[in-house]
């Protein structure tokens, strides 16, 4: 006889909201979930999925009668001990993350000694202190608090959630990390119980450290392409060295994205507000910012300048299997063609509708072929499935010019060039 799963809370109804709830719900939980956005609670009642995230509509679907979705934090509080905080934590223009969605959630607490937060959303270190400290400050001491990071990555969060590296556990030895504890056990994944700030940090600390192997390979690739070495080669030679790994070393035209770019800059904005400076970090993200743009150049060395030019951009999501734009590579790049004179023509399989409200002046097309149609050269962004396996000799057929930039390295070489186009990837010699 095993004893019934514990019900649980879930504030915020964004990707990680979102894919949290219904992956309890596979655990057996039920779920309340809990949005101030009435029209999307509708949506989801209806069985409506706000978001693009492979699997995530089939295990909603398959647990309609355990998901249950409000816009009354009163409707979770009743049912559940634990309320898991998945709210937006956006930069803010000095860098420091925005927590007035999470202030906004401690507020709406009532006084408990049988409830706790659970704090998902990529938060400052010391935000689990300050929310306790408020919590005294209103009376509610009783009320417990744990930090609980997600590291779910987009196109694959259901499986990440499902299939953890490890889970941690931030909080002060009580009932709740406890419970924390408990709600994971299933997925039989290692477990780091910590204190509260070193739960925080790890977050920050891991999205930091996967961006810094980013720039790191991106810098290796600039200096490949003026010394002849291919990248592609050196991340596969260092990469067997199991204390570096092969994971995030492939060169390209920079990180995108909700997290990195936000979590990097709140990290190096936190440690600046509490006097260290922190090097490492502004170089990581200056080389992430110029690499975005370094794509101008190879099209200026194949076609000199670009005013009145054709450039295709295939793919414009963040990254594949995902509809998300935010802090996208072609959002810098499209905007500086078009500054450079050139005329832009895009495509991404599922991105198109975000894209076309955050990029005026794009000639959007239904297709690769429509997109590459009469261009003077072709730049693949984002490495979907299908422009790896498109057909070049059609690509060749349908274009003006013959330049394709690799912005991924996601193409054969050989392949594009026996198709009568020239090539050039990122760091390729
Ligand atoms: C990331 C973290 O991986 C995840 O743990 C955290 O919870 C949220 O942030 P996500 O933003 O979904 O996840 O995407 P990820 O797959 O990590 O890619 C981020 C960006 O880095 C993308 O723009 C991707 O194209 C780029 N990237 C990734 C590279 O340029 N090279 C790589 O080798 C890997």
């Amino acid at each position: 006889m095993t004893s019934p799963r514990e019900p649980i809370g879930v504030i915020g109804t964004g990707y990680v909201g979102l894919v949290t709830a219904a992956g309890f719900a596979e655990l057996g939980n039920d779920v309340w979930c809990i949005d101030i956005d009435a029209a999307k609670v509708d949506r989801l009642k209806r069985g409506e999925i706000p978001i693009y995230e492979p699997g995530l509509a089939e295990l909603v679907t398959k647990h309609r009668g355990r998901l249950h979705f409000s816009t009354d934090i009163a409707d979770a509080l009743e049912q559940a001990r634990l309320l898991f905080v998945a709210v937006g934590t956006p930069p803010t223009y000095s860098g420091d993350a925005d927590l007035s969605s999470v202030n906004a959630v401690v507020d709406a607490m009532p006084p408990s000694d049988q409830h706790a937060l659970v704090m998902k959303s990529t938060v400052p270190v010391g935000t689990g202190d300050s929310i306790k400290r408020i919590f005294a400050g209103q009376g509610k001491e009783g009320f417990r608090y744990v930090s609980c990071p997600e590291f779910l990555k987009e196109g694959s969060a259901v499986s990440d959630f499902l299939r953890p590296n490890r889970v941690v556990v931030g909080d002060d030895g009580d009932w709740a990390g406890d419970a924390v504890v408990e709600l994971y056990a299933p997925l039989d994944a290692p477990l780091v119980r910590t204190d509260i700030a070193s739960g925080e940090m790890i977050k920050l600390a891991a999205n930091a450290f996967l961006a810094t192997k980013i720039s790191f390979i991106n810098e290796i690739a600039n200096v490949c392409e003026v010394t002849g070495a291919n990248v592609t080669e050196v991340a596969k030679g260092i990469g067997l060295d199991d204390r570096i790994g092969p994971k995030f070393l492939q060169a390209g035209v920079g990180f995108g994205g909700s997290c990195f770019p936000k979590d990097v800059s709140a990290l190096k904005q936190l440690a600046g507000n509490s006097g260290y400076h922190f090097q490492l970090l502004n170089a990581v993200i200056e080389v992430n910012e110029l690499q975005k743009r370094r794509v101008i150049g190879k099209l200026e060395k194949h076609l000199g300048t670009l005013v009145g030019k054709r450039v295709a951009l295939l793919g414009l999501a963040f990254k594949p299997n995902t509809d998300d734009m935010r802090e996208a590579t072609s959002l810098v790049l499209s905007a500086r063609l078009q500054a450079a004179g050139a005329h832009v023509s895009a495509y991404d399989p599922i991105a198109e509708g975000e894209a076309r409200r955050m990029m005026p002046g794009l000639e959007f097309a239904d297709d690769t072929l429509g997109c590459v149609r009469d261009a003077d050269a072709v730049v693949l962004v984002t490495e979907w499935e299908e422009f790896k396996t498109m057909d070049l000799g059609q690509i060749a057929a349908a274009m003006a010019g013959n330049v394709l930039i690799d912005g991924r390295n996601a193409l054969d070489p050989a392949a594009v060039r026996a198709a009568g186009l020239i090539y050039e990837g990122i760091g390729q010699g």
